[in-house]
């Protein structure tokens, strides 16, 4: 039914079937998190809002930055597009576990050696791309970088240093898998 602006407060008309709240369970980073969110609640906002991991940044909302970069089931997603309750019981890896411990991520510290940021604001998302994007093997030139990471956009356009540190971030991966002396 429609309701008329004006009459949008106070409660609920008979027969007004709105958002309830769900119990879910999020699965993030080897961990189980419990929390309840409405249906319509992204997971962008479910990570951001509710379980307070702020690593993933949302830039658009509305899936133009690739800000918000993360895995399910170890495939890059875009979590402002993703609602929350359609990634219960699937492995979300953020940011935050990327890192082995202390010990960074290779491509993380590959962005830190070739300067990769500015601001940093887009920096996690990179990141997240750019560990798949290797893994997909979608990093073997500047130009293949360019386009497979086409979706993360950079506001300081760091870009030639993002594709340094994706390349660099490629080798030093291939060193810990004894493909490269
Ligand atoms: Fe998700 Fe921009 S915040 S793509
Ligand atoms: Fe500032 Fe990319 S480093 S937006």
């Amino acid at each position: 039914m429609t309701v008329e602006p004006s009459k949008r407060t106070g409660p609920a008309p008979a027969g007004f079937i709105g958002p309830t709240r769900t119990m879910t369970t999020l699965r993030v980073n080897g961990h189980d998190h419990y929390t309840v969110l409405e249906p319509r609640t992204s997971l962008l906002d479910a990570l951001r809002e509710h379980l307070h991991l702020t690593g993933t940044k949302k830039g658009c909302d509305q899936g133009a930055c690739g800000a918000c970069t993360v895995w399910i089931d170890n495939r890059r997603v875009l979590a402002c597009l993703t609602l929350a309750l359609a990634a219960e019981g699937r492995e979300i890896t953020t940011i935050e576990g990327v890192a082995d411990g202390d010990r960074l991520h290779p491509v993380q510290r590959a962005f830190l050696a070739a300067d990769g940021f500015q601001c940093g604001y887009c920096t996690p998302g990179q990141i997240m791309s750019a560990i798949k994007c290797i893994e997909e093997g979608h990093a073997e030139s500047e130009a293949e970088i360019a386009e497979w990471m086409s979706g993360n956009i950079c506001r300081c356009a760091a870009y030639q240093n993002i594709r340094e540190a994706v390349c660099q971030g490629r080798e030093a991966l291939r060193r810990e898998d004894g493909e490269l002396p």
